[in-house]
């Protein structure tokens, strides 16, 4: 709470109960409740992300008509740009554009991860990576904040399919939850302070997000600091009463005070804690003073310049549509060889430049491809344009294409504009394959066939399977390109402006290799996420799938090369961070601009984590042969995994690597850092032995007892006992008590963890000082796994045990030669803790035959008879 405590208190004090509930739900669908005799106005919203949609007129859930704004492309497409000023920059106008609606309130930015190319609000979302994610909704919400309006990011939290989004139980781990899912919604959160979250129809664990106390106030308030309300995704809303005592502010839309009345009766009850309901109306009532104090800072209403916001629009998909590929350097259309010009495919002029549902803007106006291409190529250019194929699949088409292929035929270059109609792709529905609409591919196939010179261009909001990729010449993705995408494709193609977008998600090769495939959208209402942190380029790197374009990828028609600056001291010892440099030199004739990537992983790592995980990213304009360097801030979080079992963030002492390059899968300059063992976190008594090497006093007090544990058994016990070894690290240290009958005690473990744990001295420690009974019985150690020294000796005995035993020794020696002893079959053995039996059989045959093991049966079995 940011505006004066003291104030708001007063009035909260001054309402009834009556009054303080209504506040608890919307009073329209777009507007909270007022009351001016308390100063409280309304609060007034309406839904973004990449665009206002002001309704004309009121309605909770129909798609009213609603009032021209600026339709910038939407995240799918701007995201592609990694440019932080730019998400700033439309963050702003939109808020320009709000205030002119006297909208108070930005539904936006929708910051999901994308985990499954299917979900159809894919095109809402910015990226399968949370830094991405984050950082970029963070600066839309910045940009908004300056212009004095404020965002709500949503949905919080794993909205990441529109199958049963309104009942779904999503199961996903806690590790996935911190490192994917929250990340980003941390990273925007905590940097930019959001008027509100909104949170998401879903369950996470059981739990509907609108009645989930450990989102809405563990992690968001007591975590992460925030300060804004919490508000219902438009009818996430279940339990009410339940949804007050989690921390939901306030309910949306405005449902005529019905769960208003539920909450006031529970009140008067006793049911639920007025103290609650007091914390969360004087939150609403901040939030309406900071919206009028928002007001307060610009007396007059702007007038929104659609020119130049349009300008920007085009600006923002310019720079982020991604050029995939460029064979012969195809693009830029070279207007000295290119003189006819094929036209193909509906959507060059009804473009599809944004996704249906809530977000869903009325534009001021639509630029189309073909006349934003006409106006460049035209009069040296004749265009010949035909619409090659239409959305009705079902309508016969075979003459449509057989004039697109003729044209085609006689031009010099045909550019194809294809992509998935609006029906494919939708808030409230996913798709359930990958696949263009079976009349384009066919397309694709016979106009390539006829001109190699072709290039397609893709409008889509999600990912599409490009199975026919290595037949057009070249492939741009302009996914959605928001009302001005038709002019920035245009410049981009005749060179008029240079591709500088990345994609930030991952082009699988086909729907079945992607991470969520075998659980999506789940069963009915419940969905696992088995693929828990193995999301988009963290499962593809790291199972070594093959991928049709990376995660980062994106070309430019100039070419870029990367230096490492060496020369600097990469540690932390003294710092809490340090910077590392690399040179960047753009090596082609055009300027450009470069996205550097820089990743961290960890090869040598104990833990099963991604090979890399993007840290740190910057977008720079580099002129024809010039350089720039280029420093990014490491601090040791950038090497952090999520620990669910001590539920802190870690990371692995020892080497890790620090990658930059140009895409997740181009990453030339490597640099390694050592990282000190700071984030040791106590030992407990159902720690490993094995844990104690990860710290110093760890590492101590292990090789005492080592020490110890070699002195009985009287040999070196790393050499000769690997089995030894191995049961001993991997048990839990309380089992110590029972391994050694009672030689340690829980006191004696509890002073193993005093001495690990915390910082008393370790000088002069023996392993006498770790045990309880100083008087140890012979054989104590041997009956750590049930060995027995007094045992029977068999021909099912272990080797070591047959070795240690004079008289089994005798037996054999009087079969095998003195140098079969000393064979390395032997040590093996021995070391690997073989039963006599056993080694018979994966020893080779003529080492020694059934009849001889047969034969020492008879002999073991004398001799124990003898005993
Ligand atoms: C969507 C939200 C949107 C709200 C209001 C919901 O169906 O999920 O993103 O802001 O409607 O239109």
């Amino acid at each position: 709470m940011t505006m004066d405590k003291k104030l708001i208190r007063k009035i909260r004090r001054n309402m009834n109960l009556e009054e303080m509930t209504s506040l608890c739900s919307g009073k329209t669908a777009w507007e909270t409740m007022n009351y001016p005799q308390y100063g409280i106005e309304s609060v007034v919203m309406a839904d973004g992300p990449h665009g206002l949609r002001v309704e004309e007129l009121e309605c909770a859930l129909g798609m009213p008509e609603a009032k021209p704004a600026t339709c910038f492309p939407p995240a799918v497409l701007t995201a592609c740009s990694w440019d932080a000023a730019l998400l700033e920059k439309i963050g702003a106008t939109i808020a320009i554009e709000a205030r002119a609606e006297g909208v108070d309130l930005i539904l936006g930015p929708g910051i999901n991860i994308k985990r499954s190319p299917l979900c159809g609000r894919n095109f809402e979302y910015f990226s399968e990576d949370p830094l991405l994610s984050g950082t970029l909704g963070k600066h839309f919400i910045l940009g908004a904040k300056n212009q004095n309006v404020g965002t709500t990011i949503k949905h919080f939290l794993a909205n990441n399919q529109e199958t049963h989004r309104m009942t779904v139980n999503e199961k996903i781990d806690e590790r996935a939850l911190r490192e994917i899912y929250l990340k980003g919604f941390e990273i925007a959160i905590k940097e930019s302070q959001p008027m509100a979250v909104m949170c998401s129809y879903n369950s996470v664990n059981g739990k509907f997000l609108s009645q989930n106390s450990y989102f809405l106030t563990k992690i968001l308030r007591e975590e992460w600091g925030f300060e804004g309300i919490v508000i219902s995704d438009w009818g996430a809303v279940y339990d009410r009463v339940k949804g007050v005592a989690a921390g939901l502010d306030l309910e949306m839309p405005g449902n005529g005070g019905i769960n208003n009345e539920k909450i006031f009766d529970r009140i008067k009850e006793g049911r639920l804690k007025i103290t609650t309901l007091n914390a969360m109306v004087e939150r609403l009532i901040d939030f309406s003073f900071k919206a009028k104090e928002n007001r307060r800072q610009h007396e007059e209403i702007p007038v929104i310049n659609v020119k130049k916001h349009h300008e920007i629009a085009k600006m923002a998909a310019a720079e982020s549509m991604v050029l995939l590929k460029n064979e012969d350097k195809t693009l830029p259309i070279n207007q000295e060889k290119i003189k006819e010009l094929a036209i193909i495919g509906c959507m060059a002029f009804d473009p599809r430049y944004q996704g249906s549902g809530s977000s869903k803007i009325n534009p001021y106006r639509i630029d189309d491809a073909y006349d934003r291409i006409k106006e460049l190529a035209e009069p040296d250019i004749q265009i010949l344009p035909h619409q090659g194929y239409v959305h009705e699949e079902l309508i016969e088409q075979a003459c449509l294409g057989e004039e697109a292929i003729e044209l085609a035929t006689k031009s010099d270059m045909a550019l194809m504009f294809l992509g998935l109609p609006d029906r494919y792709e939708s808030e409230g529905y996913d798709r359930t394959n990958l696949n263009l609409p079976e009349n384009q591919i066919e397309l694709i196939h016979k106009i390539c066939e006829v001109q190699p010179n072709t290039v397609v261009i893709l409008s889509n909001g999600g990912v599409v399977d490009m199975s026919w990729a290595d037949k057009p010449k070249a492939i741009v993705e302009m996914f959605l390109g928001g009302q001005a995408g038709g002019g920035a494709i245009a410049d981009l193609l005749f060179g008029k402006a240079n591709f500088c977008g990345k994609l930030t998600e991952t082009i699988p090769m086909k729907l079945e290799d992607t991470p969520s495939y075998i659980n999506f959208p789940g069963i009915q209402d419940e969905v696992i996420y088995g693929e828990s942190i193995f999301v988009g380029y963290r499962y593809y790197d790291y199972t070594k799938k093959e991928v049709r374009y990376p995660f980062g990828f994106g070309l430019s028609y100039t070419s870029f090369h990367y230096e490492g600056l060496e020369n600097q001291d990469l540690c932390f010892d003294t710092n809490n961070s340090f910077e590392v440099k690399c040179r960047v030199t753009n090596t082609g004739d055009r300027d450009g601009k470069e996205i550097l990537q820089l990743y961290t992983g960890k090869k040598n790592t104990k833990i099963t984590r991604p090979l890399r995980e993007l840290r740190h990213f910057k977008k720079v304009f580099i002129p024809a042969g010039k350089s720039v360097e280029v420093s990014f801030e490491i601090s040791q979080e950038d090497f952090n995994y999520y620990n669910p079992s001590t539920q802190k963030w870690e990371h692995e002492g020892g080497i890790h690597e620090i990658y930059i390059g140009s895409s997740s899968q181009d990453l030339p300059v490597v640099f390694e850092v050592s990282l000190p063992d700071n984030t040791w976190s106590p030992l407990t008594q159902y720690s490993y032995l094995s844990d104690f090497e990860r710290s110093a006093r760890g590492r101590v007090i292990i090789k005492i007892l080592l020490s110890g544990f070699e002195e009985a058994m009287g040999q070196n016990l790393d050499a000769n006992d690997a089995f030894f070894m191995a049961m001993l690290k991997g048990s839990p240290l309380r089992k110590l008590v029972e391994f050694s009958n009672g030689i340690f005690s829980e006191e004696s473990i509890e002073k193993i963890l005093y001495l690990v744990n915390k910082n008393a001295s370790l000088e002069g420690l023996t392993f006498e000082d770790l045990i309880a009974v100083k008087e140890k019985k012979k054989g104590w150690i041997n009956s750590f796994f049930s060995r027995n020294d007094d045992q029977t000796i068999g021909i099912n005995s272990k080797v070591r045990d047959i070795v240690n035993n004079e008289d089994a020794m005798k037996i054999l020696r009087n079969y095998f030669e003195a140098d079969a002893f000393d064979s390395e079959y032997l040590q093996i053995a021995i070391r690997m803790g073989v039963c006599f039996d056993k080694a018979q059989k994966l020893l080779p045959d003529d080492f020694f035959s059934d009849e001889m093991l047969a034969l020492i049966d008879l002999d073991f079995k004398n001799l124990a008879k003898k005993k």
